[in-house]
């Protein structure tokens, strides 16, 4: 391999060499070495570029504008890749800067690679005549924030606007996607939890975080910012061009709706379920990637496209097919499971007959099929959920439920009929892990479907213990 040395190369490129390593703070080696590593990295890139770009550029992307709120954490040094995968992607990247932000990162870097001046201040007279912040706003058909500090989080989920990049936010009618990042202390904080949950009750997206290192020594957990190609993917779902799919090559099983338990033929106990829930959560694990298996019971419901459903009639033949549909990763038990069955259901029409007392029912147990699939020394799922229906003391029953069935997670919702949750189509839901209780905010039942998905799919990611 041929070598070269500095001193060999001309005098106009030593010297404008040492001007660009003054400039970056590093020896003119160093800048050399930096260059060239760029220079191959591009030689990969662009053979990437140009497989993604046939991939996923086209009309859904094509011009589109995202604007790039940079907060200020240490992965910010990412998004100035993800600026580039995003181009490479077809759209076009505008840049905002944090004041924090710009401690990492200088506005130069992220505005030499989109192509554009990056933007950093509300204040600037300079940039409000030019540009000012309602049109940054307007401008963009989506924002993306990488990273998305606690801080960023914690004053969108409020509404502040004391800078330039929460005006925008708070301006835009955009979509808008969060590749959040942070301490994992700080993500798994109530308040951060809280935050998020109004967030994503407002409509925004999550990419992440992922599982991982962090850049503080020895410390691991959720909160590692998604990788720039996951944010770029992420980005692209939200134009319709590819969808991103978190739970692609999971298998998920889900019950959902009543059961119908026969008194005789003709007549049944059942209860108020519509399976609402239980589908739109199918729908949204189908739309994530996942493989799922919906088991069903009588409702009055379309049957949602791109899953196996699989309908039953009582709680017996419901375990049945459950049993039947495991291995899963994952298994959610929506389903309103009538607790009793009558023992001594008739095998033909129970008469009414003038003089004859009124039939005595007996009625029986039914098996309880979460507790049942929970409780399994195989295949049991990795991941177990189950609802709670309550009227009254929802945490406190919700908690004791979760140790009675030995399932990972419970969604309390109160069911008192003054909700209207029974049947309807919102649904306001108490998460309950081993961790402790997180409200969440009240939301439609697809709002809720979509929420357990980006948890679900997170929890998948983390390490496990
Ligand atoms: O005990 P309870 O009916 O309140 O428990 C609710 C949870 O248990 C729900 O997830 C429901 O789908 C599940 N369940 C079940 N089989 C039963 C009763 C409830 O899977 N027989």
């Amino acid at each position: 391999m041929a070598s070269l040395t500095v001193r060999q190369l001309d005098d106009a490129l030593k010297q404008q060499l040492r001007l660009r390593a003054a400039r970056n703070g590093r020896s003119v080696e160093d800048e050399v070495r930096t260059i060239l590593r760029d220079a191959a990295g591009d030689i990969d890139m662009a053979a990437e570029a140009a497989a993604v770009t046939a991939e996923a550029k086209g009309p859904a992307t094509d011009g589109r504008r995202v604007l790039l709120i940079i907060g200020g954490g240490i992965a910010a040094y990412k998004s100035l890749d993800l600026i580039r995968r995003l181009k490479e992607r077809g759209l076009s990247v505008r840049c905002i800067l944090t004041k924090a932000a710009c401690e990492f990162i200088t506005p130069l870097a992220a505005g030499a690679i989109a192509g554009e001046k990056a933007f950093t201040d509300l204040f600037d007279p300079q940039h409000e005549f030019d540009v000012g912040h309602i049109r940054l706003a307007r401008e963009a058909d989506l924002i993306v924030v990488a990273p998305a500090t606690a801080d960023l989080m914690a004053k969108m989920a409020n509404g502040l606007a004391n800078d330039l990049a929460t005006a925008v936010l708070l301006a835009t009618t955009a979509k808008i996607l969060l590749a959040p990042a942070m301490n994992p202390r700080m993500w798994s904080n109530k308040a951060t939890q809280r935050n998020l949950a109004t967030l994503l009750a407002d409509g925004v997206t999550l990419v992440g975080p992922n599982a991982g290192e962090m850049a503080e020594s020895s410390e691991r957990g959720l909160g590692r910012m998604a990788e720039p190609l996951e944010i770029a993917a992420a980005a692209l779902n939200q134009f319709g061009a590819k969808a991103a799919q978190p739970l692609l090559g999971t298998k998920l099983l889900i019950t959902a709706g009543p059961t119908h338990e026969p008194i005789d033929p003709v007549r049944y106990i059942a209860n108020r379920s519509s399976g609402k829930q239980g589908y739109a959560i199918a729908i949204a694990a189908a739309a994530a990637g996942a493989d799922v298996t919906l088991i069903s019971g009588p409702v009055n419901l379309p049957k949602p496209a791109g899953i196996n459903l699989v309908t039953v009639e009582t709680a017996r033949d419901m375990l049945k097919a459950v049993e039947a549909a495991l291995p899963a990763d994952v298994a959610i038990f929506a389903a309103a499971v009538a607790d009793w069955r009558v023992a001594n259901a008739g095998e033909q029409k129970i008469k009414k007959k003038a003089g004859q007392a009124t039939p005595k029912l007996a009625l029986t147990e039914n098996p309880d099929i979460l507790a049942t699939v929970a409780h399994r020394t195989t295949l049991r799922p990795k991941l177990v959920i189950g609802f709670a229906a309550e009227t009254e003391d929802l945490s406190a029953n919700a908690q004791a439920k979760l140790a009675r069935k030995g399932c990972d997670w419970i969604l309390a919702n109160d069911v008192s009929p003054s909700t209207g949750i029974m049947g309807g189509d919102n649904n306001t839901i108490q998460l309950v892990t081993p961790g402790g209780i997180e409200p969440w905010p009240p939301q439609s039942k697809d709002g809720v479907a979509a929420m357990l998905i980006a948890r679900i799919a997170t929890a998948l990611t983390e390490p496990t213990s």
